[in-house]
């Protein structure tokens, strides 16, 4: 028992990163974390591993492709599948111990278990009752699965098992065209599983500027995805080696299925609030299971404030770890600012898509008169050098004062490149101001200048 300025429940990216926040600004802080490691889905079972699971079938897909094409002759690598886990599991390890070294440099007490608040003031972990004059809530998301879908993290499993599947399966059926289902979809597809993707909707990765989309599922049926759509999954029926999906298509109601060695669920996350006691304690939720806070993170109970999957907004790690910074700063008596206006998105495929701002097809219904300016990688002589010519920028500005207002990449280091439009946006800046900007050649980032040209007089290698 220890009394605390700030408890933070949860030790992922908004959890962690808020506890260090709050100690940088001279509060005492805890952090509950239950699981073994510190970092949460993103670093044990989610961003991170998916990372190097991704980084190593695509250097698989590069020596099938791509190495004979440049001189380097021989045999394709084979997989060794353990190995592979290995290294994930290794590169887990060393981000998780970095976060542990973190909270001791600043001075942050790990409390060891799963806390729940008995009463405001008060967060009880194990036996212990720790006493705090704020609490943050930072207990991130779960998979949601669909009604007739029983995971058992073995054949039917979320993205957690599929990051640790004994072997590598002959036939995947993914449910649900969204990040995780590309995202895991296309290493399984890489490392010589057949996949098929089923989706309720007639496009892919909802949300998203729709001409990317576009391209995007193009790319990945080249890639060798396949893909039903307008699909809505009914039942997964599983034995211990096998399952078998039942959909029915959207245009005619027929209902089909398809068996599979894996089926992962990818149909989307819901906030983990289990056994915090909320109820109790009367925090106001949405409808969707969300805890409401106000602008300043700030539930309906004073003292208590909430981040990140928990709360309203995108299921986003870097959207969690600045909402973690802008509440620590609050509880510091001084103000914290999030722009959800300029958050990205980033999809960590071959090629990546990322995006901020606005989409095309956002500005259409809100009416706003805009233009667009646009570049293909094929015109990108650095691209072209590394095979990636597939894939475009797409700047899209105020047609009357040409300020930025988003911007969508399919191609090579998409996720890196937007970040000089989220500055731009930040700043305010027009697509001239892109434009104008030199960029170094020969550079993935001169097609994002190609596109801001493209805004105004012309890009020059289109
Ligand atoms: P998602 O919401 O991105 O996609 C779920 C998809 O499943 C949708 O396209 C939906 O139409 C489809 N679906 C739902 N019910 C269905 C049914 N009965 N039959 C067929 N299709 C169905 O969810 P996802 O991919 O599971 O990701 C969860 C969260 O995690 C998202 O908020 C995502 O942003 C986040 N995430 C972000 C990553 C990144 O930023 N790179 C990586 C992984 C996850």
């Amino acid at each position: 028992m220890a009394n605390y300025d700030v408890i933070i429940i949860g030790g992922g990216p908004g959890g962690y990163v808020s506890a260090i926040r709050c100690a940088q600004l001279g509060l005492k802080t805890a952090c509950v974390e239950g699981r073994d490691a510190l970092g949460g889905t993103c670093l044990n079972v989610g961003c991170i591993p998916s990372k190097a699971l991704l980084h190593a079938s695509h250097q698989l897909h590069e020596a099938e492709h791509n190495f004979a094409k440049m001189g380097l002759k021989g045999k394709s690598p084979s997989v060794d599948w353990k190995q592979m886990l290995a290294y994930k599991d290794d590169v887990i390890g060393q981000n998780t111990k970095g976060i542990e070294f973190l909270f001791k440099k600043n001075k942050v007490d790990w409390l060891k278990g799963w806390g729940s608040i008995p009463e405001a003031g008060k967060v009880k972990v194990g036996d212990d009752i720790h006493e705090a004059k704020s609490i943050v809530i930072a207990s991130g998301s779960e998979p949601s699965s669909l009604p007739g879908v029983e995971i058992d993290e073995k054949v039917v499993v979320t993205s957690t098992g599929a990051l640790e599947l004994p072997k590598v399966p002959k036939k995947m059926v993914v449910i649900g065209a969204g990040v995780i289902g590309l995202e895991l979809g296309s290493v399984y597809a890489r490392l010589g599983t057949e996949v098929q993707v089923i989706e309720f909707l007639d496009f892919i990765t909802p949300g998203m500027d729709s001409e990317v989309q576009r391209a995007f599922q193009k790319i990945l049926t080249k890639q060798g995805l396949k893909f039903t759509m307008g699909a809505a999954v009914q039942k997964v029926e599983a034995s211990k080696t096998k399952a078998k999906v039942t959909y029915k298509l959207r245009k005619d109601d027929s209902e089909h299925d398809i068996d599979a060695d894996v089926v992962l669920v990818a149909t989307g996350r819901r906030p983990y609030v289990d056994g915090l006691g909320l109820d109790a304690l009367g925090i106001e939720m949405t409808d969707r299971g969300q805890i409401k806070t106000d602008d300043q993170w700030r539930t309906n109970v004073p003292g208590i404030y909430a981040i990140g999957d928990a709360i309203e907004g995108p299921m986003l790690a870097h959207k969690a770890e600045d909402e973690g910074m802008a509440a620590a700063e609050v509880i510091a008596g001084k103000h914290g600012h999030v722009n959800y206006g300029v958050i990205p998105g980033v999809i960590y495929t071959a090629p990546e898509v990322a995006s901020v701002g606005k989409t095309e097809d956002q500005l259409k219904a809100e009416g706003v008169s805009y233009k667009v300016g646009k570049f293909s990688f094929m015109g990108n002589g650095r691209a072209k050098a590394v095979f990636q010519g597939d894939g475009f920028v797409k700047l899209l500005a105020d047609k009357e004062t040409d300020r930025v207002l988003g911007c969508h990449i399919i191609g090579p280091g998409a996720g890196d490149l937007i970040h000089e439009i989220c500055v731009g946006m930040e700043f305010g800046a027009s697509a001239e101001d892109i434009a104008l900007t030199c960029h170094a050649h020969p550079t993935f980032s001169e097609a994002v200048r190609e596109a801001a040209l493209a805004c105004g007089d012309g890009a020059i290698h289109a």
